[in-house]
Formats: C-alpha cells, structure tokens, sequence
C-alpha cells in the first residue's frame, strides 16, 4: 500500500516528510541501505549484501510493497532520503494476524525523534489493517537505543536467538525477538 505523504517537526525544529518511495527511487533507497548498512552493525544485512541486490531486485521490491497491502515508510529531509522502515504483513493462514517491521536512520539523524515518529506511523498502519493482531521484530541484544524505542511503544521481549550475528572480527552478537500486541 501507498503510504499518504506527511509531514512532521523534529524535536530540533527540522522538517520531514514521510511517504512511500517510487520505483523510480530504487536506485536512492539501495544507496541509503548501503550506506547506513555501513553506520551500525546492529542491522541484519551488511552494506555488502545491499551492493549485491540490484537495482531490479530493489524495484520489484518496491513495487510489490506499493501494490500489495505491506508498506513502506521513507523519511526525506529536503528531498534527501535520511531514514527507511517497512512493515511486511504475513499472508498464510495460520499466521496472518502477524506482521513484522524494520527501520534504519541516517548516524546523522539519531536521537531526534525519527523512529518515535516512524513507529507512530507503522503501528497505525497495522492497527487499520484488518487482519493484523501482533507486530514483531528482531533486535540486537545490545543495541540499547533501539530496545528503548521498542519498549516504549509496548514491545515486549519474547526470545532470543544466540549469536544471531558473527562480525567481520568474529564477535557474535544475540538478537531479541520482541513482540507487540495490538489493542484495536
Ligand atoms: C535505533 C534507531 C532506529 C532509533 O531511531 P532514532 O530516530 O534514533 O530514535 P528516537 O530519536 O525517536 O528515539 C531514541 C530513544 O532512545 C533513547 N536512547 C538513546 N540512546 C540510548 C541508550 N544508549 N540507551 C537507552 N536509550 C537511549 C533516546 O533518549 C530516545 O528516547 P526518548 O524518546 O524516550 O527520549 C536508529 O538509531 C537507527 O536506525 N540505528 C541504527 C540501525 C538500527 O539499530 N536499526 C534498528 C535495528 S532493530
């Protein structure tokens, strides 16, 4: 689904606009993700993994998102891509009240309030989606930044996967299965 264009305050008086990239943006989005890939090793896909998905991939990517019911949130500062998020609704009977999300800012933007906004955002999409009774997500046991926001907006820890991550230096990192049920 097509995400309908806003636009927000940071708490730093910055002004950004949310909406859904186009397919003609694939080539920008695939850059941020390469980019910001590279600024945490918090995220399951490393900047390579992005350089290796091409432009095509990126575009039907988009597109299935665009035209399916799952969306995807892009935040743009002065027509500069500085944050993404998506959230993926899962389709097989069993599990369609479930749905999962990702989100990654710009170094340069954290702690200003982007995610705040971002999950405000995701979490209404879901509520206005029919099936959708759970959103879920992955973090890095150790990324404490992102466990607060989580926490903050009712996420609850609901497992863990040892050593989910092995860096380049061979540190294994464990990541945190985090839930939040929906009250519609
Ligand atoms: C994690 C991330 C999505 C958060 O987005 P953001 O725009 O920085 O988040 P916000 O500014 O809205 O909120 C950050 C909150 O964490 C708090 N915080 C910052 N550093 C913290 C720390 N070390 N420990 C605990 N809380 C911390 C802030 O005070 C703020 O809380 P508040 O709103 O209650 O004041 C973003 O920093 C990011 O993309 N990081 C790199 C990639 C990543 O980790 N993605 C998530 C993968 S699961």
């Amino acid at each position: 689904m097509i995400y309908k264009e806003k636009q927000f305050i940071l708490k730093d008086g910055t002004k950004v606009i949310l909406k859904s990239p186009s397919v003609e943006e694939a080539k920008d989005i695939l850059a941020f993700m390469v980019e910001v890939a590279g600024q945490s090793d918090f995220l399951l896909n490393s900047s390579e993994d992005f350089m290796n998905k091409t432009i095509e991939d990126e575009e039907k990517w988009i597109k299935g998102k665009n035209e399916g019911d799952s969306c995807i949130i892009t935040v743009y500062k002065d027509g500069k891509i500085i944050a993404n998020s998506d959230i993926e609704f899962m389709k097989h009977k069993k599990t369609i009240h479930r749905s999962s999300v990702g989100i990654s800012v710009h170094k340069e933007y954290w702690n200003k309030g982007i995610g705040t906004i971002i999950f405000e955002e995701l979490i209404n999409v879901a509520k206005n989606h029919p099936n959708t009774e759970q959103i879920e997500l992955g973090v890095i046991s150790i990324n404490e930044r992102a466990k607060h926001l989580y926490k903050k907006f009712g996420f609850i820890e609901t497992g863990i996967i040892p050593n989910s991550l092995k860096l380049k230096d061979g540190t294994y990192l464990d990541e945190i299965l985090m839930t939040k049920f929906l009250e519609k």
